[in-house]
This record gives structure tokens, C-alpha cells and sequence, in this order.
């Protein structure tokens, strides 16, 4: 795992984006795995920026996001197919076919074929993820083992209470979501994990200093061959 401090979000967004860009450039075809929340909204800025300046080209890139929550159709302002059209997709030129993201029906048999279609594409070549502040990434909540496949899960007060600021109340935000789980993202080829803010402090530091355990998922990451974390100073803190 390696770890690298910015001075501010949109420095990791620019540097993030570069590695983006540099995976594209190199394999057109590449499989991208995506996230929502804030963390990646820079990296997503600067990659649309590129794609307008002519420097990626995004027509034939496959992508894959790590979740969605249940109960949410596509259209709802606050789902995660929303964000990802909102924040990415309406702005570059992936093809819609290319695009892959969880529905948010309760269908607990589409975390298989999910998990198919990501190998059927070749495997993840690089995913970006943030990291919840009980060290969750995608919505692999803390628990007692990890859980490899794609599947449903109960989101932890910790998840409700973090993501309420996209509702308009903490009621609205739904207890259940789908997620990609630990294998599909540690078989990723190349990790960036984003993470800023002093409410970030603890869980980077038991992500990275801690003994790897399911009780913080992210920790699993210090396994992975090729993860970079990017965090500013304030998600650093802790570390030193
Ligand atoms: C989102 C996701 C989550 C978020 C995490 C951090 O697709 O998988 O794990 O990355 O909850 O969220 P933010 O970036 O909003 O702090």
C-alpha cells in the first residue's frame, strides 16, 4: 500500500485524473471501475476537462460501479446511476452499452451475473474508491468476514448517518444497498483509493496501520499489489 498526502482535493482529483487518463491513453478499452460519494467528484471534473481538451477518449472504455441502493429506481435524483450521468457519463463519450452499474432492485441473483460480466470484460484494470468513515469501500459494511462476491447488504448507522446530506432527511436514505465485494476489487488490477477530511482521519489510519480484519474492510487493501492511497493532511493526521 502506498500512501501519498495532497494539500487539497482537487490536487488528488488532478493527480487521480492523470492516472485515469494515462490507462486509457494506453489500453482505449480499458475497464474502469467507478465510485460515487464526494471523493471522486474531482477526479471526474478533471476527467471530463481532459475528454473536452481532446486528450482521453473514452468510446471504447467499459466501466463497472461498485453500488447502488436498493429501492432507488435509475431516475431517482439521489440513485447512483443519477450521479454517475449527473457527474461523468453526460459529459464524455462512453457508450451507454459500455456502462454497468448494480440495479436497484432487491434481486439478490444479479450479484452473480454482475460479478460475470466484470470477468467476461477482462477484470478491472483500474478502480477508484473512496472509503466510509467505519472503513467501509463500496458498501462493504464492517462485519465478521468479508464477503468476495456481488450481494445485498444492510447499510450500518455509520453509512446512513454519513450519506443523509444527499437526502433530504436521514428517513429518505434507504437501509439496504447492492454492492461489489471484496474479490471483484481486490482482482482489480490498480487501486486509488481517495480520501479527505479530518472525518476520513481514523478510518485511513486502521485502514493502513491497523491488522488486516473485515471489521474494516478497506484494510484488505494492504494485500493488494498495486494500491495507491491518495489522502490530504487532514485525512492523514492520524498517520504520523
Ligand atoms: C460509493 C462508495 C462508498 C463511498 C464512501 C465514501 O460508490 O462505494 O464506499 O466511496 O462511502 O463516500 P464519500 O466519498 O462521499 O465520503
Amino acid at each position: 500500500m502506498n500512501i501519498k498526502v495532497y494539500h487539497s482535493a482537487e490536487e488528488i482529483g488532478k493527480a487521480a485524473a492523470a492516472v485515469f487518463a494515462a490507462q486509457v491513453i494506453t489500453k482505449p478499452a480499458s475497464v474502469l471501475g467507478l465510485a460515487t460519494g464526494s471523493s471522486p467528484v474531482p477526479t471526474y471534473r478533471r476527467l471530463i476537462e481532459l475528454y473536452q481538451e481532446g486528450i482521453v477518449d473514452f468510446s471504447q472504455t467499459v466501466t463497472f460501479n461498485l453500488d447502488e441502493y436498493i429501492g432507488l429506481s435509475k431516475d431517482h435524483p439521489c440513485s447512483y446511476h443519477a450521479f454517475m450521468q449527473e457527474n461523468l457519463f453526460s459529459c464524455i463519450n462512453v457508450k451507454p452499452e459500455n456502462i454497468h452499474i448494480p440495479s436497484g432492485d432487491s434481486d439478490e441473483t444479479q450479484g452473480a451475473s454482475y460479478d460475470c460480466a466484470i470477468q467476461e470484460a477482462g477484470g478491472i484494470d483500474l478502480q477508484i474508491l473512496g472509503i466510509g468513515n467505519n472503513g467501509h469501500i463500496a458498501f462493504n459494511e464492517p462485519q465478521d468476514t468479508f464477503t468476495m462476491g456481488t450481494h445485498i447488504i444492510s447499510l450500518t448507522e455509520s453509512t446512513i448517518e454519513a450519506n443523509a446530506r444527499f437526502f433530504e432527511s436521514r428517513e429518505e436514505v434507504p437501509r439496504q444497498a447492492i454492492s461489489m465485494g471484496i474479490g471483484s476489487i481486490m482482482r482489480a488490477r490498480r487501486i486509488l483509493l481517495i480520501a479527505t477530511g479530518k472525518a476520513k482521519a481514523e478510518a485511513v489510519y486502521r485502514m493502513a496501520k491497523e491488522e488486516v480484519s473485515p471489521m474494516c474492510p478497506a484494510s484488505i487493501l494492504q494485500l493488494h499489489p498495486d494500491a495507491t492511497i491518495m489522502v490530504d493532511e487532514e485525512a492523514a493526521a492520524m498517520l504520523s
